[in-house]
């Protein structure tokens, strides 16, 4: 067996998007995490930062899951430099706050420790497949479809790096393997 490249990736975005949920679904996946992983459902809000790591696709993956509360977000910064690769998740049925993380979005894109460095954009609780009744959900807003996220966060404006928005929903894994494919083909 060959030795897995070890690889520092930074998971970022707004408080409550699901990025330590998508961490411990990865987890779980894998199977291959040193300590126990608990249910996506059970995850308290990150303080701080935690770091993660687990195998995946050749990788070994050293994940630095950073708190997205405000008072926290000046901790992301800390990190660009020995990053990889940037997960950026949004939560799809955030719509107030969408422009909030596109601020954060714009600041990483133009931090010089971050240049050329591949982007994965998780459109995270993505919608409900279509076939389910619009009225089964009257207590959660409409989510976002990807392209609307696409659209708010102008990734289309993106030319500095190489980048993929997949959806996803952490609590089914849904997404979560195609996404991890298409960022361990710039790390392997
Ligand atoms: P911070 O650590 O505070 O920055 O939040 P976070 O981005 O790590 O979010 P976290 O994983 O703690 O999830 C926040 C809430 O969203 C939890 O109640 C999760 O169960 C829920 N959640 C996460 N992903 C999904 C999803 O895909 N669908 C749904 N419906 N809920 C989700
Ligand atoms: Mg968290």
């Amino acid at each position: 067996k060959t030795k897995a490249r070890d690889v520092n990736v930074l998971i970022v975005g707004l408080d409550n998007s699901g990025k330590t949920s998508i961490i411990e679904k990865m987890k779980l996946q894998t199977g291959g995490s040193r300590r126990r992983a608990q249910g996506a459902n059970e995850v308290t809000p990150t303080v701080g930062f935690n770091v993660d790591t687990f195998s995946k696709g050749g990788v070994a993956f050293t994940v630095f899951d950073m708190s997205g509360a405000g008072r926290y977000r000046n901790l992301w910064e800390q990190h660009y430099r020995e990053a990889k690769a940037v997960m950026f998740v949004v939560d799809s049925a955030d719509k107030l706050r969408l422009c909030v993380a596109k601020d954060e979005l714009d600041a990483m894109l133009s931090s010089r420790d971050l240049r050329g460095k591949p982007f994965l954009f998780f459109a995270n609780k993505a919608r409900p497949p279509s076939h389910w009744s619009p009225y089964d959900r009257m207590d959660v807003p409409a989510a976002l479809s990807p392209v609307d996220i696409a659209q708010g966060l102008s990734l289309d404006e993106i030319d500095q790096h190489p980048w993929q928005i997949v959806p996803s929903n952490a609590l089914t894994g849904t997404g979560l393997q195609e996404g991890a494919d298409w960022l361990t083909n710039f790390l392997a």
